[in-house]
């Protein structure tokens, strides 16, 4: 085994400007983390709201690490969040704001028509040099990266949610992404205080391809009776030692998210047993329980 593009310690990175396209859950936390690094970032919306409320979480969050970083000098820590705050700058066209990136992070909805129509567009205004990633859960980098030309400079770079916390990112190499591309996702992610892995581009890559399924069979064991939410999560937590059950964790993820990602994996893997669909979760879908963000899914939220 050779371990020696996982580790974690950070280092320098020769991308300086970052270009995030999505200023939502994912987009806003990508942009903070880079920024918190020292990255020049611009955080491209089509939304002008979703940018403006991208900041003002973005303030807030950053807040938190000052207040954890700087305990006993509340005015350095007042310094780093506004330099932080600093670095970013906002756009609503992707176009004018992908003109200086070294990178690009697409964090857009999870379409892939979608997702073609900007890569399509940023291939030809992108400098050449200029990297671009997806940070797709359950799409398939090469799909994504099919309509650019520069499919050398194409790869994954999937974060996690919430974005700041966790501290893995997984880096997807395409079939044609090359060897130095590779290591300036790798030696970016790094920068940023992540650590980084390895991962091919099939389904889920590795944490989607072990948590979507093992979510799936918890619904299945709540739908069929055999335990109460409330028992499977107290289950995974104390005895797999899980922060969150898996109930819990569809809920934070967006049940509406989860399915998609199933429906999307059945749709091109009809025999997987994992991969089909469940009624109880198109149920709570259909009724607009979508977890966290619209108050109910498994569990009610004030
Ligand atoms: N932004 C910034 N900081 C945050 C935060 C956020 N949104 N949420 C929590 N934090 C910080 C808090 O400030 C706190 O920091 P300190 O402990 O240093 O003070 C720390 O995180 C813990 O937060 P809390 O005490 O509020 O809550 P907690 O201990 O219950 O942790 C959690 C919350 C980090 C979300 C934890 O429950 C957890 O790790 N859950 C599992 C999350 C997970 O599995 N994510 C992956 C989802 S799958 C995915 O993202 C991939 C995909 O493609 C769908
Ligand atoms: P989100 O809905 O919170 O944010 C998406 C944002 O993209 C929206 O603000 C929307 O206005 C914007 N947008 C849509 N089309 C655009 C375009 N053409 N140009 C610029 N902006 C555009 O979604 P999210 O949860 O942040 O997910 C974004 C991506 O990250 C998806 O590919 C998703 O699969 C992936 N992802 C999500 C999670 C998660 O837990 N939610 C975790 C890892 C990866």
């Amino acid at each position: 085994i050779t371990r020696q593009f996982s580790c974690s310690s950070a280092v320098q990175s020769a991308i300086k400007n970052v270009t995030v396209i999505g200023g939502g859950l994912m987009g806003s936390g990508i942009a903070q983390v880079a920024a918190q690094a020292g990255q020049n970032v611009t955080l491209v919306d089509v939304n002008g709201d979703i940018l403006a409320k991208a900041q003002k979480s973005i303030g807030n969050n950053l807040g938190r690490v000052a207040k954890k970083m700087y305990k006993d000098n509340p005015q350095e820590g007042e310094k780093f969040v506004s330099e932080a705050m600093g670095r970013i700058k906002t756009a609503t066209d992707p176009v004018s704001g992908s003109q200086t990136a070294d990178l690009v992070v697409e964090a857009i909805v999870e379409n892939i028509d979608i997702k073609h129509q900007l890569f399509q567009k940023l291939d030809q205004v992108a400098p050449d040099h200029t990297i671009f990633a997806s940070n797709t859960s359950s799409l398939s980098v090469n799909e994504i990266g099919a309509v650019v030309k520069r499919k050398d400079k194409f790869g994954g770079l999937h974060f996690f949610n919430p974005v700041p916390v966790m501290r893995l990112l997984e880096v997807v190499r395409g079939a044609e992404t090359s060897e130095t591309t590779y290591r300036s996702m790798m030696d970016w992610g790094k920068a940023l205080g992540k650590t980084c892995i390895t991962c091919k581009d099939t389904p889920g890559f590795v944490v989607n391809r072990l948590l979507v399924p093992y979510i799936a069979e918890a619904i299945r064991l709540f739908e069929r009776g055999d335990a109460s939410a409330e028992d499977i999560d107290i289950a995974m937590k104390l005895g797999a030692g899980y922060p969150m059950g898996p109930l819990e964790l569809a809920d934070y993820v967006g049940l509406d998210t989860n399915k998609f990602i199933l429906d999307g994996w059945h749709k091109k893997y009809p025999d997987q047993q994992l991969f089909k669909p469940i009624p109880l979760l198109n149920k709570l879908v259909s009724e607009g329980k979508l977890g966290v963000k619209t108050g109910e899914g498994f569990y009610k939220y004030e």
